[in-house]
């Protein structure tokens, strides 16, 4: 390690390890960007290099993808090729000199992987992400004299399993800490990237990200929005590399919607250019090929390109029929990503906040309406969802997001 120089709050967390007072399960949860992390990382290779060489430790993340982002990559950086060695195809590495499995905790199989090992450690990354059985197959593994868990995580809501049955549980005060990290306790950060960073986040966002609140989520999903849609019009409109139209197939009560939206070649700018709802109800197929063939046409019209289709994946036929319709027009239909409706939202919300979503207002009534009507389903325990009972309109709220869901990563990166 090169010079390193800890924070208040992580000298807090790196005490109470050089004082062996480490429980059996260490959590450090609270904001984003609050150097939870990268302190755990230091910890967890100073550690394991106090242990047994023998004995078989263990790093998870959500899937072996994110954990190689964010913890290999970063650990590696941190403590030299050297000392941090790994494979994510084998799942394997080497750390001080002690081997070191990767799993990813959503992958159905791992649980059963592990089933059968005895660990001397390990390490979680996003913990509340994990299936909660994933987790307490985990612990049951630690079988070791002195075996230890060190997580991260950001809040999620109260009733998540970590927060009802862990963190609230008193009976295992002497088994866990918990540390909690608040963004401002990272002052390692120019304090214009942490204003910034403040800003990206709205809602129940801001209370989880950025205040490390379990909480839930309420009322309006796109209150950003619907505080002043005016702010988001689009005066004029910039050059756009990808011009892409969302489809979203309506059926039993609920409507076809259709929206196109550009992104600049910046990456950074997300505009919404027109959506259209179809009723459903008594509409042959070759009717709705034609509503979507006309929208196209006029996109074409207006802004010379259509990058891609993105239709709702669920309706295979009507995907076959739309490709034979638009062929002569050069566009091409995929399936829609289907991206996590709430990773589409935090990103929606995430450009709102940041200045970086401007729609045609003339041109985006349902969108406009769609955004003022969404609530967060307030019935729902474990995780939020957004409210799909008829009252508000999903679908176009789905068909804007199929248009640009593809580019969430590049969009929020930036
Ligand atoms: N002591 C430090 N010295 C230098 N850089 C640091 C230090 N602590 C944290 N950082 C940097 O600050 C940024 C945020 O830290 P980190 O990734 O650990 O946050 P986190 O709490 O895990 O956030 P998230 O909840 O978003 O995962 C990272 O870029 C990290 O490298
Ligand atoms: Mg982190």
């Amino acid at each position: 390690m090169g010079k390193i120089e800890f924070t208040a709050k992580q000298n807090e967390f790196i005490r109470l390890l050089k004082q062996n007072k480490l429980k059996r399960i260490n959590l450090l949860q609270g904001s984003v960007s609050a150097g939870k992390t990268w302190i755990s990382l230091i910890a967890w290779a100073l550690w394991v290099a106090t242990r047994p060489k023998d004995h078989l430790y263990m790093m998870c993340g959500k899937s072996l993808q994110t954990l190689k982002r964010n913890c290999l990559l970063p650990l590696q950086d941190l403590i030299g090729k050297k000392n941090f060695t790994f494979s994510v195809s084998t799942k394997e590495g080497k750390l001080f000199g002690r081997k070191i499995m990767f799993e990813g905790a959503n992958d159905q199989r791992s649980e059963s992987k592990i089933r059968g090992i005895t660990l001397g450690g390990a390490y979680c990354d996003e913990l509340t992400l994990f299936p909660k059985d994933y987790f307490v197959m985990l612990l049951s593994r630690l079988r070791v004299p002195g075996a230890k868990l060190i997580a991260t995580t950001n809040p999620d809501v109260p009733t998540h399993w970590l927060k009802t049955e862990y963190i609230n549980n008193g009976d295992l005060s002497d088994d866990m800490l918990n540390i909690f990290f608040h963004i401002d306790d990272n002052t390692t950060l120019p304090a214009e990237y942490i204003e910034n960073l403040k800003k990206e986040y709205t809602g129940v966002y801001y209370d989880r990200f950025i205040c490390g609140d379990w909480v839930v989520a309420n009322g309006a999903i796109y209150k950003v929005f619907s505080d002043s849609p005016s702010a988001y019009n689009a005066a004029d409109l910039p050059h756009f590399d990808y011009i892409n139209i969302g489809l979203d197939f309506g059926g039993n009560g609920s409507q076809h919607a259709l929206c196109a939206s550009g992104i600049t070649p910046d990456m950074r700018q997300l505009y919404a250019l027109k959506t259209e709802r179809i009723p459903a109800a008594d509409m042959t197929p070759q009717a709705l090929y034609k509503r979507v063939y006309d929208f196209c046409e006029d996109i074409l019209k207006r802004y010379g390109k259509i990058s891609a289709v993105y239709a709702d994946s669920a309706e295979q036929t009507l995907i076959a029929g739309l490709r034979d319709v638009l062929r002569p027009l050069g566009i091409v239909v995929k399936n829609s990503r289907k991206r996590e409706i709430n990773d589409r939202i935090r990103a929606t919300t995430m450009l709102m906040a940041g200045g970086r979503f401007k729609l045609v207002a003339a041109e985006c009534n349902s969108l406009v309406n769609a955004f003022k009507g969404a609530v967060w389903n307030d019935k729902i325990i474990g995780k939020e969802e957004r409210l799909d009972d008829g009252t508000s309109d999903i679908d176009t709220l789905d068909a804007f997001e199929y248009s640009f869901e593809r580019y969430i990563p590049q969009l929020i990166k930036n």
